[in-house]
């Protein structure tokens, strides 16, 4: 199985709503503009929205060629050395290490070609697989923000990993 990444386009929108119209997937993600159902026109708005971010570094992942989800190094905080990751292997791909190598390519990206320091992200406290996900790309638990994020009708954890450049 190859996994590579390259910048998402709007012609991606229908596999994007494939991908993201699902419960389960919608549930984990800590993103105002991702509801369920997510539908072809909402995956349109959302990539005409990152490709309008200059600020938003977005990918398709694609598996043995086929679309696998998304990868995206966005938000910087003051400086633009730290940049938030988050990503999406849509429920077809799961299980079989894809968004681990698409989160190393990622990571490649940013501190070679946009040559930034830190790399940050957000897990809410129900998505042990991202957290594991994380680890094996070698970030490190930096904190927890408390009951820091309100979905479905509950209040999450956000657990912080952080990775800095060698
Ligand atoms: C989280 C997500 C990206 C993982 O994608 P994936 O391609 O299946 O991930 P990988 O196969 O690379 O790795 C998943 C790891 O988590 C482990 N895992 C899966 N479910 C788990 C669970 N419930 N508890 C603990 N570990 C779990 C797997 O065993 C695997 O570890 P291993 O390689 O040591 O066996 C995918 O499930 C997804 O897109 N979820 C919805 C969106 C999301 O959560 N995005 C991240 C927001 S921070």
């Amino acid at each position: 199985m190859k996994v590579t990444i390259r910048k998402l386009r709007i012609s991606d929108a229908a596999d994007l709503r494939e991908c993201i119209n699902d419960k389960e997937i919608v549930r984990r993600l800590d993103d105002e503009d991702i509801k369920y159902p997510f539908t072809l026109a909402d995956a349109k708005k959302y990539i005409k929205k990152s490709l309008k971010d200059k600020d938003s570094h977005e990918f398709a992942v694609l598996c043995d060629g086929e679309f696998a989800g998304t990868v995206v190094l966005e938000n910087p905080a003051v400086g633009k050395k730290t940049y938030e990751l988050g990503y999406v292997v849509c429920k077809k791909h799961q299980g079989k290490g894809v968004a681990s190598k698409a989160v190393k390519l990622m990571i490649d990206y940013g501190f070679k070609k946009m040559k930034i320091n830190k790399i940050w992200a957000g897990v809410l406290s129900n998505n042990p697989a991202s957290m594991k996900v994380l680890e094996k790309c070698g970030f490190r638990p930096e904190g927890r923000l408390k009951k820091h994020t309100y979905k479905n009708n509950r209040y999450y954890d956000d657990v912080i990993y952080g990775l800095i450049r060698r």
